[in-house]
């Protein structure tokens, strides 16, 4: 049994761009944040990186990565991989779906990683 969350409208995150959901709000009491891709899709990763204290949203989109602004690791925004130094330890990922009611995002449920 997975809550899902309606985060609002698509044309709240301009492509390039990403938005934080607090983790009070979506429940799993870490931040999330979702991410407008440059492919057009939305994905949502854990916001902290896995290097040390940085948001990711904060972050550059290039493609389907995000590069954290502190250190510049990158992450793949489709599975959460690390893929370069200095992260070694892969993002969580988080289902999001593009609906009419527009985007819902379901904490804790790893997207597919198989793109
Ligand atoms: S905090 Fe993200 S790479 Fe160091």
């Amino acid at each position: 049994m997975s809550n899902s969350l309606n985060i609002g409208s698509i044309d709240d995150i301009d492509e390039g761009e990403a938005k934080v959901i607090p983790g009070d709000e979506n429940g799993t009491g870490n931040d999330i944040a979702v991410f407008h891709a440059e492919d057009g899709n939305f994905y949502a990763l854990d916001d902290t990186c896995t290097h040390e204290e940085a948001s990711l949203a904060d972050g550059w989109i290039e493609g389907t990565e995000v590069e954290c602004p502190v250190h510049s690791a990158k992450f793949c925004l489709k599975a959460g991989t690390a893929l370069c130094m200095p992260a070694t330890i892969a993002a969580r990922t988080h289902k999001v779906e593009v609906t009419d009611d527009g985007l819902v995002l379901y904490p804790n449920v790893a997207a597919n990683a198989d793109a």
